[in-house]
């Protein structure tokens, strides 16, 4: 397997890029490509800091969170942080008791964002506005289940349109609805909370639906991630992590704290 049998140089490599800050243009100087060939790739995993194995999971600050007025900023600080993916949470006032905000400001955060658009989106009939969400600069985008009459349509469509298809589950919907679809989709959203607010508390079920979803993936040999979305912070992000989440979401546990930039470092750092 390629991630074993090089996991070494990866980790070297991620090491470099995303801790010391070296760009990509950088590492390609003839001494590290020397330092590369000549030491063997076990070596680098015994002589790396621990912490450069969170490299594992992804996290995705909730813009839902954060301070409206001052969009530019607080993306600016998303993008020099340690966060990997940018989540944005559509919601209709159907689907879920609440409205958040649209393409016009999916796009102006778009035109800022270095980092990947997370999606997810909380509409009745979401194949509606694929195509719109694509121009507006989507790069995964999650439906829900329960919000979708002909799901695999659905995630057909969304992947014609060049882009990552997830599918989230509520809290009540159990994991084994997705059997059927599980090999076509590159993420699955466990709601951890009820969709529509950020700040709520998390569902402590959602391990046991971690678990089972793991399960899922593993026994299809589908290449989905497992992403968490609502309630999480410091206090339960290594146990997410232990069942089986790749990627966390966190809305209010960043925005809301003293140092956003630093509290991602910490989410990152967990393992
Ligand atoms: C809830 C949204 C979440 C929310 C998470 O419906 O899907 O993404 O922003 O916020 P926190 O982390 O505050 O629960
Ligand atoms: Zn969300």
């Amino acid at each position: 397997m390629f991630e074993i049998k090089y996991l070494g140089y990866f980790k070297f490599f991620y090491y470099l890029t995303q801790i010391k800050g070296v760009s990509h243009k950088e590492l390609l100087t003839p001494k590290l490509i020397l330092l590369f060939s000549t030491f063997p790739n076990q070596l680098f995993i015994l002589l790396l800091p621990k912490t450069t194995v969170s490299m594992s999971h992804i996290i995705a600050p909730s813009i839902l969170a954060a301070d409206f007025a001052n969009l530019e900023k607080e993306i600016e600080m998303i993008n020099n942080s340690e966060a990997d993916w940018f989540h944005i949470d559509v919601m209709d006032g159907v689907f879920v008791p609440n409205i958040s905000f649209g393409m016009p400001v999916i796009s102006a955060i778009s035109k800022h964002a270095r980092k990947k658009m997370d999606v997810h989106l909380m509409i009745v009939d979401p194949d509606r506005f694929i195509s719109d969400f694509k121009k507006a600069g989507a790069d995964i985008l999650t439906v829900h289940y329960e919000a979708c009459k002909h799901l695999h349509r659905t995630i057909q469509a969304i992947k014609a349109e060049g882009m990552q298809a997830g599918v989230s589950l509520n809290p009540h919907t159990p994991v084994a609805v997705l059997e059927d679809v599980i090999n076509d989709l590159d993420l699955v959203l466990i709601m951890s909370v009820n969709p529509g607010f950020g700040g709520q508390s998390f569902i402590e079920n959602t391990y046991k639906k971690i678990s089972q979803l793991k399960d899922l993936i593993k026994r299809s040999g589908s290449k989905a991630i497992i992403e968490i979305d609502g309630g999480v912070n410091d206090k339960n992000i290594k146990k997410l992590i232990e069942a089986g989440a790749n990627a966390l979401v966190a809305g209010s546990f960043v925005f809301k704290s003293q140092n956003p930039k630093e509290t991602i470092k910490k989410l990152k750092q967990v393992m």
